[in-house]
């Protein structure tokens, strides 16, 4: 059988909990040139040293005959790599490529990481005012401006549909979704807009929008309504843009059909962005020898909300 084939009954990455791994989220660096007030560092603060890209790719191959056929990478800032586009010619034929951005890097790269073998890019924007962007990201010149023009680049690459993740953040930028949906519009479909529910990582629960009210507001707003099996993820069309909740905090359906595994930028497994006491180290381990670290990593997975 070969990795694009799909796995045998054997080689599936199913935990204890029927929850069957078919994703990756690997981090490729902690480095970042951001230093965004709510970021939870990929629940990761204490690796050193990154992943070669011989061991990333030696992941990705193997994890790709267990049935996985998506990988997200996200960092850090994974654009500070200056090899990621040898990490992504370096990788097994996938259903979905995708990285987690800031963007600021994108611009002038978007089409070398499109030709690498990317599908598709996740774009971090929190706010369309310079001051507000400053602000959020900590970022000493005014970036915003570069993260513009690199969506723009990502959308005449074709990484398409780029996705804007916007974390909401009361009096910060909670005025701004309609802003967001305007700028959305602007890119006629290829361009998708996901309001993120903060995460109280770093003592930021003054910033705690009610996730609950910008729900039912966007739920009268809608002309349509889908919801996604994935994290029970509602998706809104409001005025041709389209729009999606994610609501991670305290939501046992969102661990419930949780499909990831994470990997540390030190080459480590983590089976859950909140658990730090169970990471499988992996880093520099030959192709024969990380599907059973793969399996060990997911027998130990564990939903962080239940029930
Ligand atoms: N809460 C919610 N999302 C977060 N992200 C990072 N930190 C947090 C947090 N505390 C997500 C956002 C951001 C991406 C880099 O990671 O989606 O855009």
């Amino acid at each position: 059988m070969n990795s694009t084939s799909g796995p045998d009954a054997q080689n599936v990455l199913t935990d204890k909990f029927g929850r069957t791994v078919t994703s990756l989220r690997m981090s490729i660096t902690n480095r970042c040139n951001y230093d965004c007030i709510y970021c939870h560092h990929e629940g990761d603060t204490t690796s050193s040293g990154e992943m070669s890209v011989e061991t990333i790719s030696n992941i990705v191959h193997a994890a790709s005959t267990m049935g996985v056929n998506k990988v997200k990478f996200s960092g850090g800032e994974p654009l500070m790599r200056k090899d990621f586009e040898d990490i992504l010619s370096s990788l097994p034929k996938l259903r979905d490529v995708s990285v987690t951005t800031n963007g600021s890097f994108l611009k002038g790269r978007a089409q070398d990481l499109k030709d690498a073998g990317l599908d598709r890019v996740n774009i971090s924007l929190d706010s369309l005012d310079p001051n507000v962007y400053r602000f959020i990201t900590n970022s000493t010149h005014n970036m915003l401006n570069g993260v513009l023009d690199g969506i723009h680049s990502a959308v005449d690459a074709g990484l398409t549909p780029v996705k804007l993740n916007m974390v909401l953040l009361k009096g910060v930028n909670d005025n701004e979704i309609d802003d967001m949906l305007d700028f959305t519009r602007t890119y006629d479909g290829q361009v998708i807009l996901q309001l993120i529910e903060l995460m109280d990582f770093n003592d930021v629960s003054e910033y705690q929008i009610d996730a609950n009210s910008v729900e039912d507001d966007l739920t009268l707003r809608a002309d349509e309504i889908r919801v996604r099996t994935m994290h029970r993820r509602k998706k809104f069309i409001i005025d041709s843009a389209e729009v999606e909740l994610v609501r991670p905090v305290d939501n046992s359906e969102f661990c419930a059909n949780c499909n990831r595994l994470r990997v540390t930028a030190d080459g480590k497994l983590k089976p859950c962005l909140l658990v730090n006491d169970n990471l499988v180290d992996v880093n520099g381990m030959s192709l024969e020898e990380i599907p059973q670290m793969l399996k060990h990593a997911v027998s130990i997975r564990v939903p962080y909300c239940r029930n």
